[in-house]
């Protein structure tokens, strides 16, 4: 019997989306806003998805006080604040679109969950603007 837990939390990040590959007007008529040169704040919203057996020892899928353990150590303390293209390692090459972001959250929380367990991972760029990875 399987079933899906959810864990939210939140961050705060600046970012700036720039293709270096591309022109400044080009890079200003596909990333308007998300452009500008000195860079931008979102406060992002996180909901970590696991899925999996129900543990009949603790009637769990997983404790969530290891779950929001691991988003703490693994994702929020490393990009809380930050500025994402400039702080971090994992945006020195990639552009941090929500998509980007999501990707990368994943691929820092996959090998600390139970491989038999999904993960799945929604990311609020905004109350309107969100992104789930993997995608369904
Ligand atoms: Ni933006």
């Amino acid at each position: 019997m399987k079933v899906t837990v959810f864990r939210k939390e939140h961050f705060n990040a600046a970012h700036r989306l720039h293709n270096p590959a591309w022109s400044d007007e080009k890079n200003l008529e596909v990333f308007g806003k998300c452009n500008n040169y000195n860079y931008h704040g979102h406060n992002y919203d996180l909901i970590v998805e696991v899925t999996g057996e129900v543990n009949p020892e603790t009637g769990y899928v997983i404790d969530m006080k290891v779950l929001s353990d691991l988003i703490r150590e693994h994702v929020t303390d490393k990009f809380d604040h930050k500025n994402l293209n400039l702080d971090t390692e994992e945006f020195k090459e990639v552009i941090p679109s929500a998509e980007n972001i999501a990707i990368v959250i994943h691929q820092l929380l996959r090998k600390h969950i139970d491989p038999l367990q999904e993960l799945h991972i929604t990311l609020y760029e905004t109350e309107r603007n969100f992104v789930r990875y993997p995608a369904r």
